[in-house]
Parts: C-alpha cells; structure tokens; sequence
C-alpha cells in the first residue's frame, strides 16, 4: 500500500520540479520590453561624449529600441519575446565607460564597441552575458586586467581586445574557452589559433 502511494507521488513530484525549475529559468533570463528601455537608457549615460550624435534617437521618448542606431533585436526561441542580440557602437567617437547594467541584455550574441575613447575597466558583469558570441573591444583606452570571469562565457568564438591599455596577464580561467575559432591579444597584429594549453603557456605581459 505504501509502495504503490510511492509510485504515484514520485512521478507528480518530479513533474512539478521540472515545471517549477522550467519556469525560473525563464523568469530569470527574459527582460521584458521595459527593462531593456532602463538598462539601454544606463548604458548611455555611462558614454559621456557623443560628438557624432549617434545615440540622439536613444531616448525614453521613441522607446522603440530596436530602432536605435547600433542596436539590433531578434526575438526569443522560447517565448518568443523581443530581445537584444547585438550592440554595435564601434567607431563612433564615444567617450566614458562600458556600464555593468550592459551584463543584464542576456540575450546578447555580438558586442562590438571597438574603435572608440572609452575608459575605465572591462566590467566583469559582462560575464554574464551567457550566450555571448563576440566581443569586440579593440582600440579604446579601456585599463585595469582583463576580468578572469570572462572565461565563463561559453559561446564565445571571437574576442578582440587588442589596442587598449588592459594590464596584467592572460587569465588562466581562459583555458575553459575551447571554442574560439579567433583570438587578438592586445599589441598582436596576427590572428591567433586558439588552443587549449594557450593560457598554460600564455604567460606574457600584456
Ligand atoms: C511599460 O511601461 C508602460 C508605461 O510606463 C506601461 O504602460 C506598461 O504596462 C509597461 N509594460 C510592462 C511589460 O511592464
Ligand atoms: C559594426 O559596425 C561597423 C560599421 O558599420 C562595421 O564595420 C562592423 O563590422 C560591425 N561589427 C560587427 C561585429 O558586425
Ligand atoms: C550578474 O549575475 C549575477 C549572478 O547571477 C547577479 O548577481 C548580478 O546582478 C548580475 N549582474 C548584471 C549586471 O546583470
Ligand atoms: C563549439 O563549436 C561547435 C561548432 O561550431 C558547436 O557545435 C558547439 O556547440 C560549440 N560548443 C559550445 C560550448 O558552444
């Protein structure tokens, strides 16, 4: 009798912890339409000149984002939702910092910010963005070492951060990032192929 009470509650249980967990991770990684205006509108504000005007029409007024220069949108595979999925500002004369807020677009796959005068460190909430697939960063003045969390993102093919004046060495947390097709180090002119025992050996001043 208890046996058989067993066998019908372990299946209900498991099917209720599924659902619950299912639906954390949604919650926990879509922004709604709201939320992204917020984190855009904080990640302007860090830039502190915009000679070009290039984020004129980044404004709480026209908050249709996906219209903004630099800002590409896609739509969720789960729930179909409207998502960022690339901010590209490069070359566009841009001073101030990268805002850590910018680690909240989850569903980020391209940032490219190259070719600017941005300052200031590389934020280590980037590595939140999980299904990040490039980051490009080269030729700014951005300083201090490059975060040792980056080696959490797991999608990332192509990271150029060249050109700037990070300080430190190559974390060897990088030696998880066995899919990148593309590697630049700072001062490196060549494209380098990345390997596994790169961060091993990789102990270069930077
Ligand atoms: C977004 O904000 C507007 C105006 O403040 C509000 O009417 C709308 O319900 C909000 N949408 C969501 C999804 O929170
Ligand atoms: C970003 O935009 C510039 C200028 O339009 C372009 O040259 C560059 O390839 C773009 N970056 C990416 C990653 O697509
Ligand atoms: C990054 O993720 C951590 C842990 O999940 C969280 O505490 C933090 O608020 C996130 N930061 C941003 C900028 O999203
Ligand atoms: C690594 O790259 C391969 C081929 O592009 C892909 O099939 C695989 O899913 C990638 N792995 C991760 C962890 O992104």
């Amino acid at each position: 009798m208890a046996a058989a009470a067993t066998n019908i509650v372990l299946p209900f249980l498991l099917v209720l912890f599924v659902h619950l967990s299912f639906g954390l991770v949604l919650s926990e990684a879509k922004l709604d339409g709201n939320t992204t205006l917020s984190v855009l509108l904080e990640v302007k504000r860090s830039f502190v000149e915009d000679p070009e005007k290039v984020l004129n029409a980044w404004s709480e007024s026209n908050p249709n984002f996906c219209t903004w220069r630099g800002v590409s949108c896609g739509l969720d595979s789960v729930d179909g939702s409207v998502q960022v999925v690339g901010l590209n500002l490069s070359d566009s004369s841009l001073t101030g910092s990268i805002s850590p807020s910018l680690g909240s677009l989850q569903n980020l796959l391209h940032l490219d910010l190259s070719s600017n005068g941005l300052t200031g460190p590389i934020p280590p909430a980037l590595s939140n963005l999980s299904s990040l697939e490039s980051l490009l960063l080269f030729s700014n003045q951005f300083s201090g070492p490059i975060p040792t969390q980056l080696g959490s993102l797991v999608s990332l093919r192509v990271m150029r951060i060249g050109d700037n004046e990070l300080t430190g060495h190559i974390p060897a947390s990088f030696g998880n990032l066995v899919n990148w097709s593309l590697l630049v180090w700072p001062h490196a002119v060549s494209t380098v192929q990345y390997h596994p025992n790169l961060a091993d050996s990789a102990n270069s001043r930077i």
